[in-house]
């Protein structure tokens, strides 16, 4: 048998205008469009190759030990999907890491799924085109879609009921805004208590706001698309925090109610509001956990850095540029016999 072994290194993404919501969960189709950036500091590398003739059972690995049942269940399911699509019924080895906190919203499952998606791409040379590869990669996380690409890459929602029009594609690429900085503040590496998907089913189900940041979330999306060709960053960190703030509001106007933030993320919004107030522009986001990305340009990264040291509650503060594409390494086959 030929081993093949491939390698994927894939990046995080932090969503500026939001994905929070499902129209069709099975084929993870979302209710609006969303627009994200790649985060170069924020890394998985997967490693996948052929299980041995006649294992019956994938073997999963995250961040060196066998991965959690509710976890495990979640990629398996994906990689059944990927066997449909490849019609075979072949088992595989997946070792994966994060170099950072799994499942506390640092989209850990974006980056994940995206390197599964790549690697069993190249080890079943499926040859799917970038497009088809967010639409599946989608399947597994819908923001996955987004790690695909690097650079600022829009997911598009589509109508279709089958899906084929829900894909990503990179606007820009990584080097368009090399001034462009996130700041990851962790406050809490814990596995969130709500997943994204059972938020999401009842954001959707029970919030009264939720229609409304739809509706408003769409028009932002016009405009910060162009604010980002222009480079505009006031502009492009004004929508992103609103937009951040009105899908949280939706979120905590659930029944039941839902928070996702702590007191060191107020904390933390309070001291970027007092930045601005001395002339740092820095804007922030969430996503579904208490961490904090801040927005700002490098030369004040420093600044911002040093303000935050003050603060009590932060577990550590990561800097990241905006990702490049994925990086895909397919060992060199070689001949191997089965006894
Ligand atoms: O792809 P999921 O199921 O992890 O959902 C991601 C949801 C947010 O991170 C909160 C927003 C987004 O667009 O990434």
């Amino acid at each position: 048998m030929t081993k093949h072994n491939i390698t994927v290194t894939s990046f995080a993404n932090i969503a500026l205008i939001k994905y929070w919501g499902k129209r069709d969960e099975r084929l993870m189709l979302p209710t609006k469009s969303s627009l994200s950036i790649g985060l170069q500091t924020l890394s998985t590398i997967t490693h996948v190759s052929f299980s041995p003739h006649n294992t019956l059972r994938d073997t999963i690995i995250l961040n060196g030990t066998c991965a959690q049942s509710r976890t495990q269940q979640k990629i398996i399911n994906f990689l059944d999907i990927i066997r449909a699509q490849a019609k075979t019924t072949q088992r595989f080895t997946v070792t994966t890491k994060n170099n950072f906190p799994t499942a506390a919203g640092l989209a850990s499952s974006a980056s994940g799924f995206a390197a599964l998606t790549l690697a069993l791409n190249e080890l079943l040379q499926i040859n799917l085109s970038k497009q088809e590869l967010t639409k599946l990669a989608r399947r597994g996380s819908g923001s996955a879609s987004r790690s695909i690409l690097g650079g600022f890459v829009l997911w598009n929602k589509g109508e279709l009921p089958d899906g084929s029009d829900s894909y990503a594609q990179q606007l820009f690429d990584h080097t368009h805004w090399h001034e462009l900085t996130v700041i990851i503040v962790i406050v809490d590496q814990k596995e969130k208590i709500i997943s994204s998907r059972d938020g999401m089913r009842i954001t959707v189900q029970t919030s009264p706001f939720y229609n409304q940041w739809l509706t408003e979330s769409a028009i932002r999306l016009e405009k910060i698309i162009s604010a980002i060709a222009t480079k505009n960053f006031n502009l492009v960190g004004q929508l992103t925090q609103e937009d951040c703030l009105g899908m949280h509001h939706a979120i905590h106007t659930s029944v039941p109610v839902i928070d996702y933030w702590n007191p060191q993320t107020h904390a933390i919004m309070q001291t970027i509001k007092e930045l601005n107030e001395h002339k740092i522009p820095c804007y922030f986001t969430i996503d579904a956990g208490p961490n904090i990305k801040i927005l700002c340009l490098r030369e004040h990264s420093l600044a911002i850095i040093h303000k935050l040291k003050k603060q009590s509650g932060i577990q550590s503060i990561l800097t990241s540029t905006i990702a490049p594409n994925p990086i895909v390494i397919r060992e060199q086959p070689r001949e191997q016999h089965d006894h």
